[in-house]
């Protein structure tokens, strides 16, 4: 039998054996298929498999088995416990993934509504790149549902609904059990970009959206070995059909070398996140009791304006969070120099520690009051809270502030 159709009752189980197909070859863990093409045993055979006729691999842009078990994988754990068959597309970056689901999915003269609290990739993607091809953005306030509902009442040109949530870099939050009924009402495509929570903390399908992306750069590959994104979606005959064509047209595959890092990072995804979140509440009460600390914004702290949708929709709030530095951008360059052992990089979802300062690094070139719009204070750091010790994260955070 294999192993795909077993059920997991656990969710631990599922990421550690989950869409694991027997090797021919009897190998414990599927092996890097560093193949471009795939032999035929005829031409026969091979009419057969371009014509659909037999399944079977053709070219690695197309499919490969390493990234196929990583995509199977993946589409189980954000349908676990939900009995929905799921089907996962593997790309080489969280962006390919967005930009395939845009592409497929929506056609000149349309409109994609959205959070104004988004990754910045994706918010460039919205507004940039779509216009020129008769995709427009509508950007408002989602976390107000009748601002919600009064824009897609407003254009029957929006088509699309998409989320981020926890969004970055504000890890604002929204309403996806609400957003979705308002989505369905009006008939939109609803999509729901999962990284920062992963299928561990929130399974966006569970309230009805009809696409799931991830950057599995992040939390799921967990190492920060690898660039890589999925998109998942739930109408099978779509995704197998029109966005699987898309995709291959796209030329966003993933390789199966990262596909490899990727499975074998989500076997311990339960066991990171429970440390990562763990962790994430300790250092939120620390700072939030610290002299050098202004404002700490963490979706686990009850005074945070999005506790209640954390609670609501989320296992548990998370492992990011960003906090106020009372002293402004001249604290924050000193604060970064001083960390020992939490490590001063962009990215997140890693087992280390990492802060980033907006103001002096990936925000630098933004003008002061346009970040200030979004949040980004000078003194603004942002953490993923890693799987280290608590008791070392703490003295570095304590020495450095
Ligand atoms: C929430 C979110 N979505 C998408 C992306 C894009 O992913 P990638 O860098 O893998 O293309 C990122 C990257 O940071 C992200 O944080």
């Amino acid at each position: 039998m294999s192993e795909k159709t077993i059920h997991y009752s656990g969710f631990g189980s599922a990421a550690v054996h989950g869409g694991h197909t027997k090797d021919p070859n009897s190998a414990h863990l599927v092996p890097i298929y560093a193949s471009s093409t795939y032999v035929f045993d005829s031409a026969e055979q091979g009419m057969r498999r371009f014509s659909g006729k037999e399944d079977g691999y053709i070219y690695s842009r197309w499919g490969n088995p390493t990234s196929n078990e990583a995509e199977e994988k993946i589409a189980g754990l954000e349908g676990h416990g939900l009995n929905l068959p799921l089907r996962g597309i593997m790309h080489s970056s969280g962006m390919a993934a967005i930009s395939t689901l845009m592409l497929a999915t929506l056609k000149s003269g349309d409109k994609v509504l959205s959070h104004f609290s988004l990754y910045g990739g994706t918010e460039e993607l919205i507004n940039k790149v779509l216009p020129p091809l008769g995709i427009e953005p509508v950007i408002g306030d989602l976390r107000d549902l009748n601002l919600a509902e009064d824009l897609m009442k407003a254009d029957p040109a929006i088509k699309m609904l998409y989320l981020e949530t926890p969004a970055n870099p504000t890890i604002q939050c929204v309403d996806l059990e609400e957003l979705v009924k308002l989505g369905k009402k009006y008939n939109l495509i609803i999509a729901c970009d999962n990284t920062f929570a992963t299928p561990y903390l929130q399974q966006p399908f569970r309230f009805g959206v009809d696409f799931v992306v991830h950057s599995t750069t992040k939390f799921l590959n967990g190492h920060g070995t690898a660039i890589g994104g999925v998109l998942i979606g739930k109408d099978l005959e779509l995704m197998n059909g029109h966005v699987t064509k898309i995709h291959r047209l796209l030329g966003g595959n993933s390789n199966p070398f990262d596909s490899f890092l990727l499975i074998n990072g989500i076997k311990t995804l339960e066991l990171r996140m429970e440390r990562h979140c763990h962790n994430a509440v300790e250092v939120a009460n620390f700072l939030d009791g610290h002299e050098s600390v202004g404002h700490v914004n963490y979706n686990g702290l009850p005074s945070h304006p999005d506790h209640y949708l954390s609670v609501k929709q989320m296992r548990h709030p998370g492992a990011m969070l960003s906090f106020e530095l009372k002293g402004g951008l001249q604290a924050g360059i000193a604060f970064m120099d001083k960390l020992n052992m939490c490590i001063r990089t962009v990215s997140l979802g890693t087992c280390d520690t990492l802060l980033s300062h907006p103001a002096s690094m990936t925000h630098y070139s933004v003008p002061q009051e346009a970040r200030l719009k979004y949040g980004i204070t000078d003194g603004l750091i942002r953490m993923n809270v890693g799987i280290e010790n608590i008791t070392d994260i703490l003295a570095d955070l304590d020495q450095a502030l």
